[in-house]
């Protein structure tokens, strides 16, 4: 037990006063029935353990590295892909995609639950005017729903003819002390920002899996499928980027705000990027993750937040926070040429406030 010093408040914590019940002590024969099979699934589920054998991963055959650029705007350049961000009508999505854009980007699924929002559909507006070459549509999709995503996946897809960049910027935030978040708080903010990833990158995977035959299912029967179902694995990959969004919320403990929620799911973002980085290089699918500092958005305004807004610019050797635009160019050369031999890697962008 920790000494309190009388400085620290009264931990939130209700005493126990009643002994802890244990399965030894229930006394109704129908809870003592259904906890022996429990325990009896369990000891088989635990026996069956040495008796399993286990996947293997496929690292990549094909090995040989591409030519070198030929120019500086070819390294960079993302010309003709079709890109999905999520959270895509989100502050450091509209930047992302104006840069991808720029880089000449050929198509861009823009997916959010607000898109029909005033503010949301000025963006798609100006995207389209200011990039009228390229194809750019939007979708309200919830990245927590599984159906939702892989709908949204396969009509990507479809339009488009393929998905050769999935960008997962969707997410939200939740400052609160440890003791305070209640188990729905830790797994809406989970949810939204790590279990979602797995969801978007598997949908993104076997997109990426097509044939060259591009009619959108892999079958090459020029007819796209209306829902999404399990790609042959004999199909021709073709290759892929993937980009998510962890945070250097993943890295340290930020200051001065609780936050243990958002700083998990961001720091299984991380963990999840590396493991996809190995299981999908084969494929011809890099993944790596970006991980801004304090950037100014919407999740760092208002007045209350002031306080805390001139903590964290404080704590930087940089002196300030970061623009949306300064977390789009490294996601540009994540998804160009530039970016052909990092995989797995995780980019903070933070103005250097990692090194304190
Ligand atoms: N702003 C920062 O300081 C900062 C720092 C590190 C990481 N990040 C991360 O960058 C990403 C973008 O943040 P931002 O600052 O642009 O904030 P933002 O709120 O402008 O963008 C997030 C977008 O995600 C969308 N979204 C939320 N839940 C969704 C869901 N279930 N399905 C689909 N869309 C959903 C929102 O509508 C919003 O448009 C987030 O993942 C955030 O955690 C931001």
């Amino acid at each position: 037990m920790c000494p309190r010093g009388p400085w620290l408040p009264a931990p939130h914590i209700t005493p126990i006063e009643e002994p802890p019940v244990t399965v030894a002590m229930s006394s109704s024969s129908s809870s003592s029935s259904s906890s022996s099979s429990a325990t009896a699934a369990a000891a088989a589920e635990r026996s069956a353990l040495t008796q399993r054998s286990i996947p293997f991963m496929t690292l990549a055959t094909d090995t040989t590295p591409p030519a070198p650029a030929p120019d500086a705007a070819s390294r960079f350049a993302v010309a003709g892909r079709v890109a999905i961000l999520t959270g895509g009508t989100g502050a450091i999505a509209a930047a992302v995609a104006r840069a991808l854009l720029q880089h000449g980007l050929g198509a861009l699924m823009l997916l959010d639950v607000r898109v029909d929002a005033a503010e949301a559909r000025a963006g798609v507006d100006a995207l389209r005017r200011d990039f009228p070459g390229a194809r750019v549509a939007a979708r309200a999709a919830d990245v927590t729903d599984e159906a939702d995503v892989a709908a949204a996946v396969a009509e990507t897809a479809a339009l488009f003819g393929s998905v050769d960049a999935l960008v997962c910027l969707a997410g939200v935030v939740g400052c609160a002390h440890a003791l305070d978040t209640p188990v729905a708080q830790w797994r809406r903010v989970m949810d939204a920002v790590a279990r979602q990833m797995v969801r978007q990158n598997a949908e993104a995977e076997a997109e990426a899996d097509l044939d060259e035959n591009r009619d959108g299912d892999g079958d090459g029967d020029g007819h796209p499928r209306s829902r999404p179902r399990p790609r042959p694995r004999q199909a021709r990959p073709r290759g892929g980027r993937i980009v998510l969004t962890a945070s250097i919320s993943a890295h340290r403990v930020n200051y001065p705000q609780p936050q243990a929620a958002y700083n998990a799911s961001k720091a299984a973002v991380v963990a999840l990027k590396s493991c996809l980085a190995a299981e999908w290089a084969h494929h011809g699918i890099l993944v790596n993750s970006v991980s801004p500092g304090y950037v100014d958005t919407v999740l760092n305004a208002g007045d209350g937040l002031a306080e805390a807004r001139q903590s964290w610019a404080a704590r930087n050797p940089s002196g300030r926070m970061g623009t949306p635009d300064e977390v789009a160019g490294v996601v540009v050369m994540l998804l160009s040429r530039a970016g052909s031999y990092v995989n797995g890697a995780d980019i903070i962008v933070d103005g250097g406030g990692a090194v304190f």
